[in-house]
Formats: C-alpha cells, structure tokens, sequence
C-alpha cells in the first residue's frame, strides 16, 4: 500500500506523517510532498524510525514522482485560521492549493483514494470532485472529507463528561465541518440519558466551537495540529484497512454519498477495496437535533455550492 501526504512538512503534515510511518502495516510506503525544500529532510528524519515502512520525500516540481503508485493520498496543505477567521476565511487561499494537487492526483494516480483535510472542507471537498470530474476520472467512492476530528473531540468531551475511558465512548456526528454544520448526535451516545437537555446543548456547541477553541488557545500561531495529524491518521489508516480487505471498517466522513439533505454529507462509512462501500443511516434523532439538522442544511448547501462555483471557473482559466 503507498500513502502519500501532500502537505507533509507542515503543522499536521509532519506528526500525521510520523503516526503513519508508525502504524501503517509492514511493507507499506510512504511519500512526503510539500513546497517546503526540506520535506526530504523529513522523509530521512522519520525513515530512521524502525518500522517496515519506506519513507521518501519530494518537494518542488516533484509532485508527480510523488503520487507515482500512490493508493491512498492525504490532503493537509493550505493556511490555517487565526483568531477571528471563520475557515470559510480560508477558502480563497486553500482553493487553489486544492485544485492543483487534486488534478495531479487525476493524472497520476486516478484510482487513489483522496482524503481532504484542508479546511474549509464543506467546500474543498465538492470542488475536488469538480475537478476530478472535468478530468473524467471522479468516483465518489474514493473522494472524502476528513470530518474524523470533530468524532475524537465529541469521544473525549463525552467521555469526560459521563466520567468513563474515552476509548470506550462512541459518538456518531454528522453534517459538515464547521461551526453548527458539525452536528452530534449526543442522544444515540451509551449512558448520555443522564445528561440533561440544557448540558446536550452546551456539549454541542462546545463540540461545534472546538476548532475556534484551539485557534484561540494558540493565539495567533494556527489551529489544530497535532489531534488533526491523529483525526488524518486514523481516517487513512481505516482506508488502507478497507482496501486491504479487511471487513467491518468504518469511520464518519464528509462524501458524496446519497444523503437525502444535502449532496455531501458527512455520515458513517463503512470501507471496502474500492473505497467506501455503504453508508449507514444516520439513525433515530431527538427533537433538538432534528432541529439542528433542518438550520443546518442552508448552510451547508452554500458551502457545497461555493467549492463547486470556483471548480467551475478554475477549471475554465486552467486548461
Ligand atoms: C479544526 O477543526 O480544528 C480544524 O478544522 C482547523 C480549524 O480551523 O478549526
């Protein structure tokens, strides 16, 4: 199995690179690409870490040598928020970067299984697909979201909450992954009955807020590294899984998968050799998070809507 990162050099680059290097199974490689001229000094700096994964590291014009094979590619580039920036903020910048890697993964590795990380992901998403499109080679079965960060923060939140080991707490969550698009399903959580209705909200909206929560405690110097490098890590390493063969896995993440609100969606997807092969009901809601689902697909759709005008205009300036 290859995995390729693009993006590799930076905040979430480099730790969800080493979580690969570390956890993908033996025999695997791994390639590192970034504009930053030293990405092979990361490839050498974690290829002496002794697992049976090769590691390699491009930078540059190297892009294609870099999805050469590649299965599985990962997609952190792009600018992070500061304070006060929505990731809708980032959309003008991250665009572009997206576009371009997507089309490279057209050309050189059209059946790769591409796992989007780049924010603002409501929108990066549906123009990837756009793209992939105009290069004939779109399956919706291999284009994702990494939606994977708000399901580990709502498994800590709530494990603390309900006072229980957070490996142990499930928590589905749907919709997008922004502000209120994020939406838990705190009421199909193992022992949340306990927890009253006025604490689901302010658990939700902590849950919604947590990106902004993390910007903020750092001030200025980005946003989520290191728990998304482990959201990325998990969500790729549950791909190779499923092309591997290996039945019974699944992760929530944002795709173009039949949902009856709004064209991309994040849900529960099951993983098989060709990508996602089932998408799961998204189950029995309370009436508050029915009320949050109905507010939240407008937006939503705007989003989608945004990444799939600008493929349209990208597309057309870059023939
Ligand atoms: C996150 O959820 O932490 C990331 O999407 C980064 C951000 O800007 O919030």
């Amino acid at each position: 199995m290859k995995v390729a990162v693009l993006g590799a050099a930076g905040g979430i680059g480099q730790p969800l690179s080493m979580i690969l290097k570390n956890q993908l199974p033996a025999g695997s490689s791994l390639s590192l690409y970034d504009v930053a001229p030293f990405t092979p000094g990361v490839a050498k700096d974690l290829s002496h870490i002794p697992t049976d994964v090769c590691v390699a590291g491009y930078c540059g014009d190297d892009l294609s040598k870099a999805l050469e094979g590649a299965d599985v590619v990962v997609i952190p580039a792009g600018v992070a928020r500061k304070p006060g920036m929505t990731r809708d903020d980032l959309f003008n910048v991250n665009a572009s970067i997206v576009a371009n890697l997507v089309r490279n993964c057209a050309k050189v590795c059209p059946k790769a299984c591409i796992c989007i990380i780049t924010n603002p992901v409501n929108s990066t998403v549906p123009l990837a697909a756009e793209v992939l499109k105009s290069e004939g080679v779109y399956d919706k079965h291999r284009l994702f979201g990494v939606t994977a960060l708000d399901v580990l923060r709502s498994e800590t939140f709530l494990g603390e909450e309900l006072g229980q080991s957070k490996l142990a707490t499930q928590v589905p969550v749907i919709g997008g992954h922004s502000g209120t698009t994020i939406l838990p399903l705190l009421s199909q959580v193992v022992g949340a009955e306990c927890i009253s209705a006025d604490r689901v909200k302010e658990l939700t909206t902590r849950i919604q807020n947590a990106g902004t929560e993390v910007v903020e405690a750092k001030a200025g110097a980005g946003s989520a590294t290191l728990s998304m490098a482990a959201a990325g890590a998990r969500f790729a390493l549950k791909v190779v899984k499923g092309l591997a063969g290996e039945p019974g896995v699944y992760e929530y993440g944002f795709t173009e998968g039949g949902s009856e609100y709004t064209s991309f969606f994040a849900q529960k997807l099951v993983f098989g050799k060709n990508g996602w092969e089932k998408v799961c009901p998204i189950g029995t809601l309370s009436a508050y998070e029915q009320e949050c689902l109905n507010a939240l697909i407008p937006e939503l759709n705007g989003n989608i809507k945004k990444g799939v005008d600008f493929a349209a205009k990208w597309i057309a300036e870059n023939k």
